[in-house]
């Protein structure tokens, strides 16, 4: 569909092409090469300004042979949309001529996709780059990149510029497409290269991707976040909530679906705010999946859910089955309605509870996974026991759990940290006791059943084995011929484990019964 076409069908707003998203003050006329740091202050402001979409990136002629001979690595450590700019950035290398390595040692460019959630996930990073300083030293030539969450805090920037001299380039999540001009500089100068945009950039929908494997894909469906939640550095890292134009998503599905890839991810910080920042038309993820539901995949799923903006429309929508996936997930985070609104939550344990009865009677068989906290500022023992109460009474399979990290900058990094580290790991470890035993009580039923399997390929544990997750993510082991990788087939349940499931292969299940369900 081209432009006219969309803008005959009402989905897109006439492009403007703006370029306020670059930061007001130009520093680069102190420095010999690009100098843009960024600042947290700027990234939690939230403009009026209208979100403009282009499609007319364009890698430039003068940097079509800047990678020819050359190798680019990059490393990723975030979540899901990290990992899909990642996707990106290696489309961007591949556009100017540089062929991709999984080997550090061969790389002429090693990017470090940074993630900013919580310390641990930064001290990874900053080890990284201390073991890469002696190949640095060793390939003077060699550029060392860091982008991704953390390049766009201030602390991050400065311990780099103080401590890091192996780095050359630092860019932020704003500045991806950026990234040939961002190169060419890192090449040109003797100086770091800093380009850090801390008001968000608009959405570009061209962008070129080298995907991570032909049977599942992810599909941004917005950028960024306005939640605010207290502990959380997202809505700093990847500014307002932006959502992509209905028509282009369902484009991008519909690709995906001619070139067989079998199931779609949508991702977004915040996917049920989908549609908030439209200003002329009245759609939301409820309208968004009722679309994408008549695509010919088998599979739809989206991550991550906030709680608050969870409208019954959309129950309604994924009550509807087909290839939406009967499982959410749905970050609770804690159980505790004071914990709750001290994180800013914007829910109390019973709004949650509710939320959960509503989808349980939509959705009869809805597998339910979360994200929880433990010992957040002031958490008293009992309001963590709130938190394995809510757990059991919810039903959860899963559930991602951390310890809280005070981020810097963040509202709740000012409140005094008062748990001791080792009751927060007693807490861990009890809530990861309930975890296990409710996963593993999840799966028992499993025993004896047949299950739908998209086949993803090898076993990390064991290459005779092939494996795959069900509908409701369940990683499922069988054996099978290597044909089947990239197939849906039927594998009967033998054994039920806590964390996954063993089988025996059935059959490949036919096209027809997988679009008739
Ligand atoms: N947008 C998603 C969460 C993204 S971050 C949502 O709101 O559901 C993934 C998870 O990391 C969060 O759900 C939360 O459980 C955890 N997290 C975020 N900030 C954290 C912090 N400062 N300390 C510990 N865990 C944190
Ligand atoms: Fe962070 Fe809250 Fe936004 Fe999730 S909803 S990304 S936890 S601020
Ligand atoms: Fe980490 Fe940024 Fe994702 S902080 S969790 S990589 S949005």
């Amino acid at each position: 569909m081209n432009e006219e076409q969309r803008l005959e069908a009402g989905l897109v707003k006439p492009a403007t092409v703006k370029t306020a998203s670059a930061p007001e003050k130009d520093y680069s006329k102190y420095f010999e090469t690009v100098y843009t740091p960024p600042s947290l202050k700027d990234a939690k402001k939230r403009g009026k300004e209208e979100i403009s979409y282009h499609d007319d990136f364009q890698i430039e002629e003068r940097f079509l042979d800047m990678g020819a001979g050359r190798k680019f690595y990059i490393r990723t450590y975030g979540c899901q949309m990290n990992e899909h700019d990642t996707e990106v950035m290696a489309g961007i290398f591949t556009g100017l001529g540089y062929e991709a390595t999984d080997t550090v040692n061969d790389a002429d460019v090693i990017l470090l996709n940074t993630c900013a959630i919580r310390e641990n996930a930064e001290n990874k990073v900053f080890g990284e780059l201390g073991h890469l300083k002696p190949l640095k030293l060793e390939k003077p030539d060699l550029l060392i990149g860091v982008c991704g969450c953390m390049s766009q805090e201030e602390s991050v920037v400065n311990r780099i510029l103080k401590t890091y001299d192996q780095v050359d380039m630092i860019f932020g999540t704003h500045n991806i497409h950026r990234l040939p001009n961002i190169l060419h500089e890192a090449y040109m100068s003797k100086e770091m290269v800093i380009e850090v945009w801390s008001k968000e950039g608009d959405i570009i929908e061209n962008l070129p991707k080298v995907r991570h494997g032909n049977i599942k894909a992810w599909v941004n469906i917005m950028y960024g976040c306005d939640k605010f939640c207290t502990y959380c550095i997202v809505p700093y890292t990847r500014g307002k909530e932006r959502s992509r134009r209905p028509q282009d998503i369902i484009q991008e599905v519909r690709q995906l679906a001619a070139h067989g890839y079998k199931e779609i991810m949508l991702l977004g910080q915040n996917v049920n705010a989908y549609g908030k920042d439209f200003d002329d038309i009245d759609y939301r993820l409820g309208d968004l999946m009722d679309d994408l539901r008549k695509i010919d995949i088998p599979r739809i799923r989206f991550t991550t859910s906030h709680p608050r903006d969870f409208d019954d429309h959309l129950i309604e929508v994924l009550a509807k089955g087909g290839n939406l996936l009967d499982h959410i997930h749905l970050p609770v985070q804690s159980g505790s309605s004071d914990i709750l609104k001290i994180m800013a939550r914007k829910y109390s344990r019973e709004q949650f509870l509710e939320l959960v009865s509503k989808i349980k009677a939509a959705i009869p068989n809805v597998t339910l996974t979360t994200d929880i906290i433990v010992g957040f500022p002031n958490e008293t023992d009992e309001q963590f026991e709130e938190t394995l109460s809510l757990y059991k009474e919810v039903g959860f399979e899963m559930a991602y759990t951390y310890i809280y990290s005070p981020r810097e900058g963040t509202p709740a990094a000012k409140m005094v940290d008062n748990i001791p580290m080792e009751v927060k790991k007693e807490r861990l470890q009890r809530l990861n006791k309930l975890v296990n035993e409710m996963s593993a009580e999840a799966m028992k039923p499993y025993q004896g059943k047949t299950v739908k399997v998209l086949v993803e390929g090898e076993s990390k544990r064991n290459p005779d084995v092939l494996a795959g997750y069900t509908e409701k993510n369940k990683l499922v082991n069988f054996k099978a011929p290597r044909s089947v990788i990239g197939e849906i087939v039927n594998i009967k349940i033998i054994e039920a484990k806590t964390w996954s499931l063993d089988g025996e292969f059935i059959g490949v299940v036919e096209e027809e019964k997988v679009m008739s369900k």
